[in-house]
């Protein structure tokens, strides 16, 4: 007799993984994740497991929060242990390949503005076929990557991804960057080696909303009979609430937290930078993942931080989305890994890039993309966009974390948009150093001057008044903070009360109000309503 059918708790966290760590933008792309591999995990893990005891005491340390810390206990140092001689065994692909990268970006340096024709040969023997090599027009020579190819190669491993499953209670969830996810199997942890694009995921998240016989995900998912205990925690009898469609007139605003705000019409839904909070009894009020629609029409991302592009919301709400809408980027330049390319190998059918200007027509409106300035270190980032959302009659602009470093763009742009209901803006200032994010990926250490100057900041209170008084936007909200705990995984934020960020946003919020324009900074959960 088959039992009755089960929901996917609402509280069951879900996080794909990398070789055990957790998997971000630069983990997805074959051309990038070999380098975060070799430069970044095995040296965190070779330090920790040579002194365990630094690493420790350096977490005591606010300040150091979010560093190249291992944060675990001494205790685990075996199972770190045991992690890196696996990573170094199963990755040994990608420590030859960051070895290749540095034989070719010294291949690279050596190029004085003649032919580069006789340096294909000398690429080292890895990296041929795979490569262009160009010069700028200041003879300076780079390497384009046929990224594509990459992902067809034996670089793309499929085998190293698994998604870590475990109830949670609160929002409270250890900084991921700098930590491997170990077996936490005592505590309920259940790791599912499965490609992140195996349907399967599809059929255990759909489980959210529809009920499902627990031996049919369960086999669909391979989990071994000794996890089958741990695995069937995981579900209930009792539905979620339920997450009606809007239906009435004009859009309805709904901010999920960071940059996720989910803008909805009668005919469309359109979710942006999903970053959404599991649900479990708290005081602090949010939506959740059971407050999203049935169907998300679109997803729109603005670039490919990993607190805008997370493909742990991402992969949970696969099922439900028509299309996900990325700036177009890509190319093959190292530092500018294809989100298209990233999403479609994680099993997303509908991604379409939008550049600068263009329009997508959708159900009572349309798409456009907006340029989004600065906050990448002046990396030439070309897989970032403003989005223009128009719906109903009106325009909304998610503006991310553009920093107007050049107020005239939004001069230009003015006449192009038009009125604007609603502007979205982030105003995380002061932002990490460019190694932060971008070091593994360096052929040579940054010196700490430069470093600290190159800093992936938006935009402070002067250059968000640029913004405002150029758009004139009838609304501002100030969002993609990092605030809400529920980011902790990912973003050390630690605000208080003079925190520059905060300061800046005030100004801007003071001014304004001064001027008549409706203005707030939302925490949590907001709503409102364009008619
Ligand atoms: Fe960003
Ligand atoms: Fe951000």
């Amino acid at each position: 007799m088959s039992r009755p059918p089960v929901y996917l708790k609402q509280n069951v966290v879900a996080e794909p993984l990398h070789n055990q760590w957790y998997a971000w933008w630069f983990l997805a792309s074959p051309m990038t994740a070999p380098l975060f591999v070799a430069n970044l995990h095995v040296k965190i893990m070779e330090s920790f497991v040579a002194n365990p005891a630094i690493h420790v005491a350096a977490l005591k340390s606010p300040a150091l929060r979010g560093g190249p810390y291992l944060n675990c206990g001494v205790e685990r140092v075996g199972e770190v242990k045991a992690l890196l001689e696996r990573t170094l065994q199963e990755e040994s692909l990608a420590m030859r390949y960051a070895a290749a990268m540095r034989e070719l970006d010294a291949l690279l340096a050596s190029a004085e503005g003649y032919s580069l024709e006789e340096l294909y040969p000398r690429v080292p023997d890895l990296l041929r076929g795979y490569v262009e090599l160009t010069y700028d027009l200041r003879n300076r020579a780079s390497a384009r990557f046929f990224e594509p190819l990459l992902y067809r190669s034996p670089f793309h491993r499929e085998s190293s991804q698994s998604v870590s499953l475990r109830l949670v209670h609160g929002d409270a969830r250890p900084y991921v960057f700098s930590t491997p996810r170990l077996d936490d199997s005592r505590e309920g942890d259940l790791q599912v080696r499965l490609p992140f694009r195996h349907e399967a995921w599809d059929t255990l998240f759909a489980m959210r909303r529809t009920p499902a016989p627990l031996e049919a995900v369960r086999d669909a998912l391979g989990i071994a009979p000794q996890d089958g205990d741990t695995f069937a925690t995981f579900f209930t009898p009792e539905p979620p609430r339920p997450a009606p469609r809007y239906d009435g007139d004009g859009v309805r605003v709904r901010y999920f937290g960071h940059a996720c705000v989910l803008i909805e019409s009668r005919h469309v839904s359109v979710l942006t930078d999903p970053v959404v909070s599991y649900d479990f009894p708290t005081d602090l009020p949010r939506f959740t993942f059971a407050d999203l629609p049935e169907r998300i029409d679109y997803v729109l991302l603005t670039h490919g931080h990993a607190d805008h592009l997370m493909f742990e919301p991402l992969l949970q709400l696969r099922h439900r989305i028509g299309t996900v809408v990325v700036p177009a980027g890509g190319g093959g330049a190292l530092v500018d890994p294809s989100l298209k390319l990233m999403l479609q190998h994680a099993g997303f059918r509908n991604v379409v890039t939008l550049s600068e200007l263009e329009s997508l027509p959708v159900p009572g409106g349309e798409l456009v993309g907006l340029p989004f300035l600065g906050e990448h270190g002046d990396l030439d980032v070309r897989g970032k966009l403003a989005h223009l959302v128009r719906l109903e009659g009106k325009a909304l602009l998610m503006a991310a974390d553009s920093n107007a470093l050049e107020p005239r763009l939004y001069e230009h742009v003015q006449p192009h948009v038009g009125p604007i209901d609603m502007m979205w803006l982030g105003m995380e200032s002061e932002g990490g150093p460019l190694s932060w994010m971008y070091g593994p990926l360096l052929p040579a250490p940054l010196s700490r001057k430069m470093d600290q100057s190159r800093r992936l900041n938006g935009s402070n209170a002067a250059r968000a008044i640029d913004i405002v008084q150029r758009l004139k936007p009838r609304q501002v909200r100030i969002y993609a903070m990092g605030r809400e705990p529920w980011l902790g995984h990912v973003m050390v934020m630690g605000y208080h009360e003079q925190s520059p960020q905060l300061v800046e946003s005030r100004k801007l919020l003071a001014h304004c109000r001064e001027h008549g324009v409706d203005a707030d900074m939302p925490y949590g959960q907001a709503e409102s309503f364009l008619r």
